[in-house]
């Protein structure tokens, strides 16, 4: 068995209470290994990003979880607001879709660099600065000296995307967690971000959990994947077998509806029908309805994840 750096059990959230209740993730677990990517995919609203907030101690206020996340032997679910600031931020990152929410516009790129590793690190504000000039050299932007003294919304779009890099980076986190971090982005800016991504990877030896709809990009960056379905894990492995040979329909239905190559940026869903809300589940398997297969079994209790092989899992009942 390998080691993973984080292990996600049962990992179940929900909102609200008593009727109104609503179940976002039901009993996700996955595993991540040090330095390898695992991708997240499925349709919005399947709990790609709540998952990701789970794992950074970032819930909406009035969220309960159940399960575990553990990191480093600790179940990151029971750590206090106080452990969560050794952890946030330091030891997990993440980069968000859109820079600009991320980033503080009244605070030049270098000051923000610094701050991380002067509160993180302990260092000077002499070394902070030229920490944050070698974190933006390391980001690929030019001119660096001078970079380090604007301010975010003075960058464009894919330079904002680097810097939000560099702080992910500043403190040599050992897992990234990266929310769909081209969506915002040009095509040809994407592929040197998701370039840039890979290389500081290997270099950092990082584990990285990336979030996209791109399946196309997943297949290429990833090692393993899990895809998600109205807050479920319904297919998981490598990504060669998941991807390669999807066994669940829903997995089945996003690789035939991957669009050709240069239109590849648009949204994935073009399964006939929708994610059912979340409020009202089904009681069988949730993708029955749209389930080119489904039977009068799959309609009969819910339908959890069992195992095709050593590495390769789908929660379907068809053989
Ligand atoms: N603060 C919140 N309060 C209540 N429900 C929420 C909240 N945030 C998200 N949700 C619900 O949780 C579900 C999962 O949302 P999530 O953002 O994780 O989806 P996603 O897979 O990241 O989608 P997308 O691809 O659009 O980013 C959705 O049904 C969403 O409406
Ligand atoms: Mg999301």
């Amino acid at each position: 068995m390998t080691t993973s750096i984080l292990s996600v059990e049962n990992l179940s959230v929900s909102i609200g209470a008593g009727k109104n209740k609503t179940d976002i993730l039901k009993d996700v677990s996955f595993s991540l290994a040090p330095g390898k990517t695992l991708g997240i995919v499925g349709e919005s609203g399947c709990g790609k990003s709540m998952t990701a907030l789970a794992v950074m101690g970032l819930l909406p206020e009035g969220a309960q979880a159940a399960g575990q996340i553990v990191f480093h032997s600790r179940n990151l679910l029971e750590l206090s607001a106080k452990d969560w600031t050794s952890i946030r931020g330091v030891r997990i990152a993440m980069i968000f879709q859109e820079p600009m929410t991320a980033l503080n516009p009244v605070m030049t790129v270098g000051n923000q660099l610094g701050e991380m590793l002067i509160v993180h690190e302990g260092v000077s504000r002499n070394e902070a600065r030229v920490a944050a000039i070698d974190l933006l050299t390391q980001v690929g932007i030019a001119d660096p000296e001078a970079r380090v003294d604007t301010y975010p919304h003075e960058m464009s779009g894919g330079m904002r995307q680097r810097v939000m890099i560099a702080m992910a980076l500043a403190c040599r986190p050992d897992i990234l967690i990266a929310d769909e971090p081209t969506t915002a982005l040009d095509v040809s800016i994407e592929s040197q971000i998701l370039d840039l991504l890979l290389t500081l990877q290997q270099k950092h030896g990082m584990a990285l959990l990336l979030i996209s709809h791109n399946l196309a990009v997943i297949s290429e960056m990833s090692d393993d994947v899990i895809v998600m379905y109205a807050g479920r894990v319904v297919e998981s492995g490598p990504v060669t077998q998941v991807l390669g040979q999807p066994r669940h329909p829903y997995t089945r239905g996003l690789m035939s509806s991957i669009p050709d190559r240069n239109r590849q940026r648009e949204r994935l869903p073009t399964i006939p029908g929708t994610v059912p809300p979340l409020r009202f589940r089904p009681v069988g398997c949730e993708f029955a309805a749209r389930c080119p297969q489904a039977q009068d079994q799959c309609l009969i209790a819910s339908v959890a994840l069992r195992k095709l092989s050593d590495q390769h899992s789908i929660a379907c009942l068809l053989p």
